[in-house]
């Protein structure tokens, strides 16, 4: 049984949102010895981050199926049809098939978990998410033992989603982890925000939250997930290399070839708030070193 980690963050005060939540209800859903270890960790008890507004949250997104700007997901994605939903599971499994996004949520247990998220673009948030453990979905499909990756696939439906006219992207969108970190406990299926259903913009009615990589990892509105032993396609990846690693964790000493990566400005700071500083792993270094220990991040980033 993994444990269950979150942060010890608190929820803005200011958003009518906060209403639904307070400090001890989060604490009161997490498990004894995650959260202790969670909390050991002074980087991460001192802070006691505030979420983002709802607002701040939907109202400023990458989706680029919908468009570029910032504001395009939040104009357009009410146009994609997010019923029937289905994802379909297949590659290294024991039991490949379509799962109805129903079948998926009644066999998972639903939990809050307050990430930071990080865009490689050097602005952050923070998002009071649900989902359920991405581990608990890929054991639902039977991971078979010859399995090293984790593919994914965002819906690709062209009369829905006017930014598919453009190649900016190789579409369908597509995301890849390495099974290990598919399956750590950090790693969550989202199924809402603010404990609101997800909006169409932020990727409903399934999207991937990796909180220790940069957020184009996050891939949105998923219908496809391939169990592999190579490593699985990535749109940006693919898009370019040498700007856009397989990895992409968030790493403050490794410079994105345009821009550095040691700071980020967080969004709702007010135009002239200080930058912050980047952590490393994003604040989850204590959980997810680990992964990545022995290995050169400067090469593989
Ligand atoms: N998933 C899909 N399918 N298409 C996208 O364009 N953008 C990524 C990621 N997932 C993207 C995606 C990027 S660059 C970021 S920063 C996050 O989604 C943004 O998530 P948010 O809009 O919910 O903050």
């Amino acid at each position: 049984m993994a444990c269950r980690w979150t942060n010890d963050l608190t929820l803005a005060d200011s958003t009518p949102e906060a209403a639904f939540w307070n400090r001890r209800q989060i604490m009161a859903g997490l498990a004894g010895a995650g959260l202790a270890a969670a909390l050991g960790s002074p980087a991460r008890a001192e802070e006691g981050l505030e979420p983002n507004s709802w607002e701040e949250v939907t109202s400023y997104c990458n989706f680029y199926e919908f468009g570029t700007g910032k504001g395009d997901p939040s104009k357009y994605a009410d146009r994609m049809t997010t019923k029937p939903w289905s994802v379909k599971i297949d590659g290294l499994v024991d039991r490949p098939g379509d799962y109805s996004i129903e079948q998926i949520l009644g066999a998972m247990t639903l939990e809050e978990r307050i990430y930071r998220f990080r865009c490689v673009e050097a602005w952050s948030m923070v998002v009071p998410w649900q989902g359920f453990e991405l581990a608990d979905l890929l054991n639902m499909a039977g991971v078979q033992d010859g399995a090293k990756y984790v593919g994914f696939e965002t819906l690709y439906r062209p009369s829905e989603m006017p930014g598919t006219a453009y190649k900016v992207l190789d579409w369908p969108y597509r995301e890849g982890l390495r099974l290990d970190e598919a399956m750590h406990p950090l790693t969550i299926m989202a199924t809402g925000i603010f404990r609101k259903p997800l909006p169409n913009q932020n990727g409903a009615p399934l999207r991937l939250v990796v909180p220790w990589k940069y957020g184009f990892k996050s891939i949105k509105s998923v219908v496809r997930i391939t169990l592999t032993d190579q490593e699985p396609p990535a749109s940006w990846n693919m898009a370019n290399p040498r700007e856009y690693g397989f990895y992409s964790n968030v790493n403050p000493n490794v410079s994105h070839p345009r821009w550095s990566q040691a700071s980020e400005r967080r969004i709702g700071g007010g135009l002239f708030a200080r930058r912050q500083p980047t952590l490393m792993f994003n604040g989850y270094e204590d959980e997810v070193a680990v992964l990545y220990k022995g290995m050169d991040l400067g090469e593989n980033f």
